[in-house]
């Protein structure tokens, strides 16, 4: 069986081909991670109705849920029984293609998330290795992963293995302060993941010192991996700059809060010197959590609203950003 070793790592930090690239005109698979960090702010109902979005745009999607210890995006789409989850992959090695289960949505599946073994919420390296190689043997267009909350390893590492990692947030401060801690904890992992794969992990982790990622910008830790090394450190260069976050920011409700997206992209470009692309905002809209409630998707249940607009936006704002270059104006 294979490991989770560094032909992993060195697969996760190649840049995945251009959807115009795959021969006979076919669409690269792209993978959509969603999260924040926080707990509640909704990562769900975004992975969900993204999906839907896009799969109403025509595009073939299979969502799957890898909250590992709180999964509920079946109920999000209103499936009170899923047959298989992804616990099959983990314990029994069942072919993650075999339990993409319809949705009733044209274009859209599901891989519902483990429910009952309780090791599934803690995989082990191997296990989150098996998850991380299934995913990427899906065949749709887009596969959207919805995340848990926190920063546990296998919930970082699903945010790395996507081709679009898509971070929620509310305009609010506690939400703010976990979402860079969500992507400080990313960034440094996927450094010492590139670190590793072009063999200067010493380096990395001399460069970090004993006083952690805290002290230091990744920047800084480039530079002096390049003290030393001048290939790797272009290598940890170019890592850093494909890590490119898309910005949502959720439950808007005043002119205050719609400035909110553009500050944090302000504010990530100062402090990492990073570019992130900023989706859009979508308002606090009462039918959001009316449409929870009756298991009903907020695009199925309340098209004309404004959350289910601004949802629609954002997936044509993710869209857009895989188009061919020459076909953008
Ligand atoms: N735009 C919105 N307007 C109003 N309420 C919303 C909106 N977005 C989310 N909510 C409410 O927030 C709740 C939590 O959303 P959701 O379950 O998607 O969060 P989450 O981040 O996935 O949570 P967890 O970390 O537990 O997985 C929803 O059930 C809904 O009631
Ligand atoms: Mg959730």
């Amino acid at each position: 069986m294979k490991r989770y070793g560094l032909n992993n790592v060195v697969e996760l930090t190649r840049p995945r081909p251009r959807p115009d690239e795959l021969p006979g005109g076919r669409r690269a698979r792209r993978i959509v991670a969603v999260g924040g960090g926080k707990g509640g702010i909704g990562k769900s109902l975004v992975s969900a109705n993204l999906g839907i979005a896009l799969a109403r745009a025509g595009h073939r999607v299979t969502l799957v849920d890898v909250d590992l210890g709180g999964a509920n995006l079946h109920t999000c789409l209103g499936i009170t029984q899923p047959q298989g989850t992804l616990s099959d992959v983990v314990t029994k090695g069942t072919r993650i293609d075999l339990l993409a289960a319809p949705t009733g949505i044209e274009n859209l599946s599901l891989v519902s998330g483990a429910m009952d073994a309780l090791d599934a919420a803690n995989p082990r390296a191997q296990a989150r290795g098996r998850l991380v190689e299934q995913l990427q043997t899906l065949d749709a267009d887009y596969v959207v992963l919805d995340l848990g909350a926190g920063t546990s390893l296998h919930t970082i590492d699903f945010f790395l293995l996507a081709d679009h990692g898509v971070l929620v947030l509310l305009p609010e401060p506690t939400s703010v302060e976990n979402a860079y801690r969500f992507l400080k904890a990313a960034l440094f992992r996927r450094l010492q993941q590139t670190a590793q794969a072009v063999g200067v992990a010493h380096l990395a982790e001399a460069a970090l010192g004993s006083q952690g990622s805290a002290m230091r910008t990744p920047a800084e830790v480039v530079k002096a991996v390049a003290e030393s090394n001048a290939d790797a450190a272009a290598h940890l260069e170019r890592s850093l700059c494909d890590f490119r976050v898309k910005l949502v920011v959720n439950q808007v409700r005043s002119p205050a809060d719609q400035s909110v997206g553009r500050a944090v992209v302000a504010a990530w470009k100062k402090f990492f010197g990073l570019d992130m692309d900023y989706l859009g905002a979508i308002a606090y809209d009462d039918s959001a959590w009316q449409t929870v409630r009756k298991r009903r998707p907020l695009l199925v249940d309340a098209a004309g609203s404004a959350a289910s607009s601004n949802v629609t936006s954002v997936a044509e704002a993710l869209v857009a950003l895989d188009r061919p270059r020459s076909a953008v104006r």
